[in-house]
């Protein structure tokens, strides 16, 4: 058990950017543990990821995907964690990066699916090289190569 919850404190400070602020203390009789503690744009961040994992592996069998999720939209309103503020930069990479998704799901288009699939990750990647490097080398693994 006790390495259970060594291996979640390390999963976090790998994947998260601020991993020192973001957290919350759970006393659970004798031992006291940290667990983390995300904002709304976390938990769309983490939808967004295993909603894109998904498609990979859709991608990959040559099925092709219909519907852009509404929900990446909240992107755009999502509260962010109080050491983040969004700023012009997050503005621009967000609507760089919804555009992109968007264009994964439309049928005709010059580009195959599985290049405009990677275009959008790379964005996911632009936007995280400039505040939130933590999840890079996850986010990378969503690259079809
Ligand atoms: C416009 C900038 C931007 C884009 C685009 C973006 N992210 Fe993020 N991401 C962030 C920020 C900022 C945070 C930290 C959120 C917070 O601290 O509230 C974050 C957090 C994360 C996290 C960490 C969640 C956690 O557990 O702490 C993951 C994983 C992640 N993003 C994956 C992705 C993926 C996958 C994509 C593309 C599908 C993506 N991001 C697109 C800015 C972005």
């Amino acid at each position: 058990m006790l390495k259970f919850f060594g291996f979640l404190c390390v999963f976090v400070v790998i994947f998260s950017c601020n991993s020192s602020e973001k957290r919350a203390t759970i006393i659970d009789g004798t031992k006291t543990y940290e667990v983390y503690k995300g904002s709304e744009m976390t938990t769309l961040m983490k939808a967004m990821y295993a909603y894109n994992l998904q498609l990979k592996k859709d991608i990959k069998l040559g099925k092709t995907p219909t519907e852009f999720p509404r929900e990446f939209l909240n992107i755009h309103t999502a509260e962010l964690s109080d050491s983040k503020s969004r700023n012009e930069t997050f503005e621009q990479f967000s609507g760089q990066f919804i555009d992109a998704e968007q264009l994964v799901f439309i049928e005709d288009s010059q580009l195959s699916v599985t290049e405009r699939y990677n275009n959008a990750i790379n964005l996911c990647l632009s936007c995280h090289k400039t505040e939130c490097t933590g999840p890079i080398p996850k986010i990378k693994k969503l690259l079809i190569k």
